[in-house]
């Protein structure tokens, strides 16, 4: 997996590491790299205030091809709601990521709007625009414009299902509706030409940056509060730190995830972390189910067979079943995947012993575990839950106010 990692991605790693392991001090040190400095720019304070980012997040990247308004996030806010954003007006954005469940659905794997079940497990969106690539194996979505055409346009399989054929019909349908030609027309005031699908690219892609979750319990402990977090939590925090149990080394940063980049990381620097952590050997030679092996179906390079994100773990607690084929259903599972260096699937077409994997990443070897350390690592990772963000009116569906 390694040879992923760009050279400098091995720096930040370090650094990342030290940030983790400065944590178990427990000091309330800010998780941030700590040679950043918040960006001092009028135009930085500015993009601070639009996105109500909390002090210790930095800004996320924006590219320069879609700078955000207030009035682009207000119409990506309404389109996320959207039903008529589906080619037959069954589906929205909102349909697949549900904000009580911080944008994840509850579902192994969802169901498309014409019927076609999806292969991966629907991702919470809090903070999904810090990783360094979007969706759970892709290393070619940098920027989340690349990767918001895939739900609406897609045919195989289908989510949205705006298709070649209906496209017209879709556009037309916000076209032909008053308050829609007023917000398309102050998010993009020097067009004429109503919606188009970049247009609404643009915009949803403008609403995913303000989904930033920074209001946890850990939050708060990270800034100042010692009482944030309870006995147990602090217990947890330093069991994920550990040299045992190695979680740090993926899931690490503000974000708890490696795969990690915002505005200050220049463009030659960004890393692409992605890991096997042993979920399945189907062959014994390391193969994923043949549905879904990760980046090896983009690169179709042998090594690449399972190599997946590290997911934030950012409100993990409300958005099981896990992994990018929901096929863990609780934390306790999780732990117990990776206390037994991978998972067992002891019976039907992907039987094999994910331990045993040669494509294994070398940072999932097992460890011993009591049943009161699994314990405390549950409550910790509870203590990522940011009601704030799951409640936040700001996110919240448009045609219910
Ligand atoms: C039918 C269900 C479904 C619909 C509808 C849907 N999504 Fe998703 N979404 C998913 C699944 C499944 C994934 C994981 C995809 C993958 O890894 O390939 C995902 C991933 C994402 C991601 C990447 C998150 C990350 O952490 O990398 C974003 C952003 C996203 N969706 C936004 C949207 C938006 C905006 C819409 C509406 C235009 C939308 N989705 C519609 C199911 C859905
Ligand atoms: C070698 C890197 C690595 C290490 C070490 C690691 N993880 Fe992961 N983690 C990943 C990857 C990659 C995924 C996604 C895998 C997939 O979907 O197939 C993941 C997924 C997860 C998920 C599922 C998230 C979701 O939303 O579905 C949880 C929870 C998790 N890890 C927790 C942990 C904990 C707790 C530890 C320590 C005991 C740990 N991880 C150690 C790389 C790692």
């Amino acid at each position: 997996m390694d040879k992923h990692m760009a050279r400098r991605g091995f720096q930040v790693l370090v650094g990342l590491l030290l940030v983790s392991m400065g944590l178990i001090a427990c000091d309330g040190s800010s998780g941030n790299d700590s040679t950043s400095e918040p960006n001092p720019t009028n135009e930085g304070q500015a993009l601070r205030e639009l996105l109500k980012l909390p002090d210790h997040f930095e800004i996320p990247a924006i590219p320069d091809y879609n700078p955000l308004t207030q009035e682009k996030i207000t119409l990506g806010h309404r389109l996320f709601y959207d039903q008529r954003l589906s080619g037959n007006q069954t589906q929205a954005c909102a349909s697949c990521h549900l904000q009580e469940l911080a944008f994840s659905d509850g579902e192994i794997t969802p169901t498309g709007s014409t019927g076609h079940v999806l292969v991966r497990n629907s991702q919470g969106l809090g903070n999904a625009v810090y990783h360094s690539t979007l969706t759970w194996s892709n290393n070619g979505f940098v920027d989340v414009e690349d990767q918001l055409k895939v739900p609406i346009l897609s045919d195989n399989p289908i989510e949205l299902g705006v298709i070649d054929s209906v496209q017209a019909e879709v556009l037309a349908r916000f076209d032909s509706d008053a308050l829609y030609q007023r917000l398309f027309q102050e998010a993009f005031p020097d067009s004429e030409s109503g919606a188009t699908i970049n247009k609404i690219v643009f915009a949803l892609a403008s609403f995913m940056r303000t989904l930033v979750s920074g209001d946890s319990p850990y939050d708060r402990f990270l800034n100042g509060d010692s009482s944030a977090l309870t006995e147990q939590q602090v217990r947890g925090l330093r069991l994920f730190n550990s040299e045992k149990m190695e979680c740090f080394h993926c899931h690490s940063g503000i974000n708890f995830s490696v795969s990690y980049r915002d505005s200050r990381t220049d463009a030659g620097s960004i890393t692409f972390p992605f890991f096997n952590n042993g979920l399945y050997n189907v062959d014994g030679e390391g193969s994923y189910p043949a549905v879904d092996q990760g980046l090896y179906d983009l690169t179709l390079d042998p090594r690449d067979r399972g190599l997946f994100r590290p997911q934030s773990l950012r409100n993990v607690a409300v958005t099981a079943p896990y992994m990018h084929d929901g096929s863990l259903a609780t934390l306790r599972e999780v732990i117990r995947h990776y206390a037994r260096g991978g998972t067992l699937t002891e019976s039907g077409p992907n039987a094999g012993d994910g331990r045993l994997s040669p494509l294994k990443s070398g940072l999932i070897r097992g460890f011993a575990v009591t049943e009161q350390e699994i314990e405390d690592l549950i409550a910790f990772l509870e203590a990522l839950t940011d009601e704030t963000f799951i409640n936040n009116p700001d996110f919240s569906n448009p045609f219910e106010e």
